[in-house]
């Protein structure tokens, strides 16, 4: 049997005690692969870009808000969108440069649209009021960070409905399509000196590259149109987001940011003519197939004629696996409980998580070699969202997560990403210090 790299992170976590009866789950993060993915991004835009074209590839933090991994990034030449205050902190908490990093979110306040002008952030306008709150900002206190407008093309969804952000009635953005809404656009860009960005991220996962295209060159159309009735270039930065699809089923990376970046050329020629700069906003194609989660199988049991793995992994950390699981289907692997690669006729059964209902699988009656209690199982294909949307339900505690480097002798080192909640942090999380506080407003 071949050991790939996976494998022998697998046992290292296994017999080095990152996993164990005490830590029965955690995620793994292959830092080369992570590496690999940004400097494959950086080379499938460069390839296409006109020389000296400023390009700003910036990091989806919700697809993993970790400090390190930011940091790991950041080292790779590639910068952060953020879409809350604690994405900004986390971001901030890595050292990546305000000039590195872009605002995005639909529900900013003032007082964080303030701290981003400030610290010369560049911010992502999403609608008439949010732009209304700029402009008195702007008149007391002038900033030259970056600003720009998020704009909805309303080219329609991808397969997951959750995840398309360019329908007709899309929460993101100013919908373009709507009466009146291209024409305010270009007003509103017009009348300010200052904004001069235009943001379109028409979808995650689902959306088929050439409708991606179609949202860019609705975004890059607006530009020309605006530019050409000022008679200047007043736009000068296209941020196209993110939302390169990934392939869940096999190791394939599938597509790649080279044939995406080969239809955005197709599609839209100007975008790297190096009339714009560009902003990306990748974050799932770049993490999730470098990441998995390690959990042990506490019992094995049988109901209704079905084999069923009780383990430690479930919808803590694959949320949306658990509640969605055609949406979000994921791989499943299994190791013995030294770690090796579990061999054995496939046996379909299910793989249950800890939390307490029934629905609580990220799998169901998949053919597996049979899983016994003390055996490991590897979520896939997960280091992209599935240690940023981990749900508190049961109050089971955020598992470690460790970055691995494989050595060309087998060896395997790990670096702690982030260490796993205690008790005392999760008691400390569900009120602890208020502990008397509902007894005392009741006596009065
Ligand atoms: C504005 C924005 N940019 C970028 C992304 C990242 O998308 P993906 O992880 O699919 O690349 C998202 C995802 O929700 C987003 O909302």
């Amino acid at each position: 049997m071949t050991f790939t790299d996976r494998d022998r992170a697998v046992q290292a976590a296994i017999t080095q005690g990152l996993v164990g009866s005490g830590q029965p789950v955690a995620g793994l993060l292959d830092i080369a692969g992570i590496r690999r993915s940004a400097a494959e991004l950086r080379a499938a835009f460069a390839e296409f870009t006109a020389p000296g074209t400023p390009v700003l590839h910036a990091f989806a933090v919700k697809a993993a808000a970790l400090v390190p991994v930011l940091r790991l990034l950041a080292q790779e030449g590639i910068g952060c969108e953020v879409a809350s205050p604690g994405e900004l902190a986390v971001a901030r908490a890595a050292g990546i440069p305000a000039r590195d990093t872009v605002l995005d979110s639909p529900a900013k306040t003032r007082s964080e649209l303030r701290e981003a002008l400030a610290l010369g952030i560049a911010v992502n306008v999403d609608n008439h009021e949010e732009l209304a709150r700029i402009d008195r900002m702007m008149a007391s206190a002038p900033s030259t960070a970056p600003i720009g407008l998020r704009v909805n093309p309303q080219i329609g969804g991808g397969s997951i409905g959750a995840m398309s952000t360019a329908t007709d009635t899309s929460k993101f953005g100013i919908p373009l399509r709507d009466s009146g809404a291209r024409d305010w656009v270009v007003r509103a860009c017009l009348d300010r000196p200052w904004l001069t960005r235009l943001h379109a991220h028409v979808g995650s996962q689902g959306m088929p590259l050439e409708r991606m295209a179609e949202g860019v060159r609705a975004l890059y159309d607006l530009a020309e149109e605006i530019n050409e009735q000022a008679g200047g270039r007043r736009i000068t930065t296209l941020d196209i987001g993110g939302g390169l699809p990934v392939n869940f089923a096999s190791d394939t990376v599938t597509p790649t940011y080279r044939e995406y970046a080969a239809v955005l050329h197709a599609a839209v020629p100007g975008l790297f003519s190096g009339r714009y700069g560009l902003v990306t906003e990748f974050g799932r194609s770049l993490l999730a197939k470098h990441g998995m989660v390690l959990a042990r199988v506490e019992y094995a049991k049988w109901a209704g004629g079905r084999p069923i793995a009780v383990t430690h992994a479930g919808a803590q950390v694959a949320t949306r696996t658990v509640f969605a699981p055609a949406a979000w289907p994921i791989r499943v692997a299994a190791y013995d409980a030294a770690g090796r690669p579990k061999t054995g006729a496939p046996v379909p059964q299910d793989i249950a998580g800890p939390c307490c209902f029934a629905g609580d699988l990220v799998a169901e009656n998949r053919p597996l070699p049979l899983l016994e209690a003390g055996d490991h199982t590897a979520l896939l294909d997960t280091g992209a969202y599935y240690f940023s949307t981990h749900f508190a339900y049961n109050s089971l505690p955020r598992p470690g997560v460790y970055g691995y480097a494989a050595g060309p002798d087998g060896t395997v080192r790990f670096a702690t990403v982030r260490t796993p909640q205690t008790l005392e942090e999760l008691t400390a999380e569900s009120g602890a210090a208020h502990a008397d506080d509902l007894r005392d407003l009741a006596l009065g």
